[in-house]
């Protein structure tokens, strides 16, 4: 059999954070940047892994539990060898444009490739919505149940159901996802990805502490997930960390509201005040934000951005901006030449411009 190639996409969130996880709502888009495989089923169940942007390779079986990059992938197999599929060993060749640690996702798309490929050794019907549902879910258990990271499902979930210029409204209380169209273009409008360059990892306790917060606010409220509380409602917490953790949630998934309102109206600067308000509570309730990412997000609106938020688990990664393109420039040398005076590294830039979902690039 000639490789089985397939590719996944990074996904930038346009608002929602933190949200996933709390039956809440967000609205990612796929990144241009895309992880893709090239994968030769074998006749045993070996899986022999190289990455382009990796120095080791790693050869073994899924039960052995490798660490690192490999774990991403033979954690898919797990989980689609849990669904009851019959997934062989294979060869693969994994190559990938989406920056690694920036908040993009990188670790989605390597999932969503590597099942998109299985999905094309199996047979599975790729243009079947329900069929890229499971995929998803398969992902989502490879990151939460085989390597450990306690991430929600917005990643997987965008990386499998995202469609070209538009975002994608997600609900997790109803599982529901709806394409919002997304047209920045035409309003001569970009949204500019800042990649601060301090690495965030989602598996080092931090976004995790979140997640028990979280948990602990709808306890002590009385209620299965926060989605089930409106803003009076989280004031009659008395602990006041927890009461800005459920703060920002709950307004979170209002906010998502609002922008997707906005959109729908083109109305741009009502869009642009809904994104400062989520970085506003990210910064001081939900407390995910850091230095790099406020000098980001303050460098890119005084240089001009409409509107700027950090985006994707925090604590690092990247910020994103709403920025007329005539302005682009500007923004980039402001924040470059912020770094460079609080004498931190260079950040890195790219435009997201909502592209597709994973597909097959060749089915052998
Ligand atoms: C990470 C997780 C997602 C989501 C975001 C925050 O990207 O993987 O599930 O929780 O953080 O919105």
């Amino acid at each position: 059999m000639s490789a089985i190639v397939a590719s996944a996409p990074g996904r930038v969130n346009l608002i929602g954070e933190h949200t996933d996880y709390n039956d809440g709502l967000c609205l990612p888009l796929a990144l241009p940047q895309r992880t893709s495989v090239s994968l030769v089923p074998r006749a045993d169940d070996v899986l022999s892994l190289t990455s382009a942007q990796e120095d080791s390779d790693w050869e073994g079986r899924a039960e052995e539990h490798p660490e690192g990059w490999a774990a991403y992938v033979a954690g898919v197999v797990q989980a689609l060898r849990d669904d009851g599929h019959d997934v062989p060993g294979f060869e693969a060749t994994i190559d990938s444009d989406v920056p690694l640690g920036a908040g993009l996702s990188s670790s989605a798309a390597l999932e969503c490739s590597v099942a998109t490929a299985l999905a094309g050794v199996l047979g599975l019907e790729l243009d079947d919505r329900a069929v890229r549902r499971r995929l998803a879910d398969a992902c989502i258990r490879a990151e939460n149940d085989y390597v450990g990271a306690p991430t929600g499902g917005m990643d997987q979930t965008v990386a499998m159901l995202a469609e070209r210029g538009h975002a994608l409204l997600l609900d997790f209380s109803d599982g529901s996802a709806t394409s919002v169209e997304l047209p920045l273009d035409d309003a001569g409008l970009v949204l500019l990805v800042i990649d601060t360059r301090v690495s965030h990892a989602l598996t080092d306790g931090s976004y995790g502490n979140r997640r028990t917060e979280s948990a602990d606010a709808a306890r002590a409220l009385g209620v299965s997930s926060l989605r089930d509380v409106d803003p009076a409602g989280v004031e009659v917490l008395d602990d006041p960390m927890l009461r800005r953790r459920a703060r920002h949630v709950v307004s979170e998934n209002l906010r998502v509201l609002a922008a997707v309102g906005a959109i729908g109206d083109r109305s741009w600067e009502r869009l642009a005040e809904v994104l400062d308000a989520s970085h506003v509570s990210m910064r001081d309730d939900f407390e995910i934000s850091c230095r790099e990412l406020d000098l980001a997000v303050e460098t890119a609106r005084a240089a001009g951005a409409l509107g700027a938020r950090m985006t994707g688990g925090g604590f690092g990664g990247s910020a994103l901006a709403l920025v007329p393109r005539s302005v682009v420039d500007d923004v980039r040398t402001a924040v470059t030449g912020a770094f460079a005076d609080a004498d931190l590294t260079r950040p890195a830039y790219l435009l997201a411009t909502p592209g597709d979902a994973a597909r097959l690039e060749s089915d052998g």
